[in-house]
């Protein structure tokens, strides 16, 4: 994935852990980080860190650690809160600076806000109830850190084991605990964005794989090489960790679709048609998914032998339209002005769809046809090559 400005890792955040390692020193055992965790409040990422280096290395490289700070919501959130004189904050920030559920920092002044979709956030979910569309995560913040507990279910923390407790929270493993932002409703409302919906009502959420449902986390937090905690900290029997970065980069979105070539031919008139087949192979969820700027283009290209090529593209993805049913172009119209997905042509879960090329004029001879495949969304800031297939 492309990123535009994501924060640099900062040297002084390096200049820090030598500086709180150093104080560290100073204390007895079993006080160790008393001072730096947050027993009322959410504690920063950066002292997660000093335990949970690897996890924390690759959410530093996801989109939810940029969630607030990244340019594109910036600017979309200053418009956004300009257009509806101040009332998108709350409504953003839920999603985009989720500690403000608790913390009311709707100006950005705390450090824990511009973190985005930080650590402490996820980690002190103590529950999720869907049905409480405006707050489905109820927060327990300062104390226990809450996970899936995979590491071993059954163990109790000591008091001098950590900087903190743990407990069992049963939404870790389950794409119900993406939910709560991964249904993007915006402020009429409408759901724009309808990712867990989607995998809701495909195969996935449902158990026909191998008799086992596959949720969000099986494939965007799959288990990577990594230590769970630093062997310096503690020495545990696991050198694999969830998948932190959330595995969204050019490898995992290669491949997502597949093509193919169905039909090649002449047709009356000088007309050249082709039909290519487009299949969801990978996602768990509709493609494009999420906000509507994102699309998938299909491009035929037909080369007529000794003449020039002539390229056709069509978009697959939805249209959000207003209240007066013009159609909305940008995402922040689409938070803001939506009143319905008017049109959805994104491919389901294992949907394979033929789609239709008629090119007008194609000069007789020999035609050599290739057919391509890429993802466009306001994340990524270039078009993402998904597959290719070629006819000759
Ligand atoms: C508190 C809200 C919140 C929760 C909980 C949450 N996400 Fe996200 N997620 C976001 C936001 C906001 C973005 C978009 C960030 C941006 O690009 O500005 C995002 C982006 C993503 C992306 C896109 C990455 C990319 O590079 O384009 C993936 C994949 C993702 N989340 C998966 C998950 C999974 C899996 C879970 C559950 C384990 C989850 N999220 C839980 C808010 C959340
Ligand atoms: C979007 C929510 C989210 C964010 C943000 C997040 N985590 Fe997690 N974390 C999870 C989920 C979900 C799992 C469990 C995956 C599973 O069990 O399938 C997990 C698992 C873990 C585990 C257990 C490791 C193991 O080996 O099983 C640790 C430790 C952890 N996270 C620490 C962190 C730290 C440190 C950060 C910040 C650098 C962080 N998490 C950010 C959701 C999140
Ligand atoms: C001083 C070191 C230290 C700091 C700082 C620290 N942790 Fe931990 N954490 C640990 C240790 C040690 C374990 C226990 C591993 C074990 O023995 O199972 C642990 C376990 C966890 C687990 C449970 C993993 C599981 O599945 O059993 C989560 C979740 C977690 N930490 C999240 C966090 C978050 C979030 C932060 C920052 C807000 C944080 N930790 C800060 C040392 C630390
Ligand atoms: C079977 C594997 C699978 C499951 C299950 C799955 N995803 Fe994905 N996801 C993918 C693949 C492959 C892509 C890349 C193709 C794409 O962008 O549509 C992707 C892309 C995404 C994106 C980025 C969309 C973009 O345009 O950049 C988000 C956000 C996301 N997934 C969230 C989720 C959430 C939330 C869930 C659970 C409700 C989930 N995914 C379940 C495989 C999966
Ligand atoms: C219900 C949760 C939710 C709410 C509320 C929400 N967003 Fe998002 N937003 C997301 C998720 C999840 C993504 C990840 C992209 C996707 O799924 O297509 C995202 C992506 C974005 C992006 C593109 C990603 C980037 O940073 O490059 C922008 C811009 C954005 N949101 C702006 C806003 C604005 C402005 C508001 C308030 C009007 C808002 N969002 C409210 C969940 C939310």
């Amino acid at each position: 994935m492309i990123k535009k400005n994501r924060p640099t890792t900062p040297t002084f955040f390096f200049l820090s852990i030598t500086a709180i390692v150093f104080a560290l020193s100073l204390q007895p055992p079993g006080t160790a980080f008393s001072a730096e965790m947050d027993r009322a409040g959410f504690t920063s990422a950066t002292v997660c860190a000093y335990c949970h280096e690897d996890i924390y290395e690759s959410w530093n490289r996801s989109a939810h650690s940029w969630s607030y700070s990244d340019s594109t919501f910036m600017d979309a959130y200053r418009h956004a809160y300009t257009d509806t004189k101040g009332a998108a904050k709350d409504l953003c920030f839920t999603c985009h600076a989720p500690t403000t559920i608790v913390t009311k920092d709707f100006d950005g002044a705390m450090p824990i806000t511009k973190e985005g979709v930080t650590c402490d956030f996820c980690h002190s979910v103590e529950d999720v109830n869907l049905s409480h569309a405006a707050t489905p995560y109820k927060i327990d913040v300062g104390g226990q850190k809450r996970a899936s507990m995979a590491l071993d279910k059954s163990r109790k923390f000591e008091k001098t084991d950590a900087a903190h407790q743990a407990a069992y929270a049963k939404w870790f493993n389950k794409s119900e605990m993406c939910a709560g932002c991964h249904e993007i409703t915006n402020m009429k409302g409408v759901v724009v964005g309808g990712t867990y919906s989607e995998w809701k009502s495909s195969a996935y959420s449902k158990g026909d794989y191998a008799k086992k449902s596959v949720q969000c986390q099986d494939c965007h937090m799959a288990r990577i090489k990594g230590n769970p905690v630093n062997p310096s900290v503690k020495k545990i029997a696991k050198d694999t960790v969830p998948d932190h970065s959330l595995s969204h980069n050019l490898a995992r979105l290669a491949g997502s679709v597949t093509l193919e070539i169905v039909k090649a031919e002449r047709a009356d008139g000088g007309r050249y048609v082709v039909e290519m087949a487009v299949t969801n192979v990978k996602a768990g969820h509709n493609i494009p998914t999420g906000l509507p700027s994102s699309s998938l283009t299909l491009e035929v290209e037909a080369q007529p032998a000794g003449a020039g090529a002539v390229i056709m593209r069509k978009t697959l993805g939805k249209t959000v339209v207003d209240a007066k049913g013009s159609a909305l172009f940008t995402d922040v119209d689409a938070y803001i002005h939506g009143a319905k997905i008017s049109e959805n042509t994104s491919l389901a879960p294992n949907e394979k769809r033929v789609v239709k090329f008629d090119f007008a004029s194609i000069p007789q001879g020999k035609v050599s046809v290739t057919g391509k495949a890429y993802l466009s969304n306001s994340t990524h800031n270039s078009h993402i090559p998904l597959a290719s297939v070629e006819k000759k």
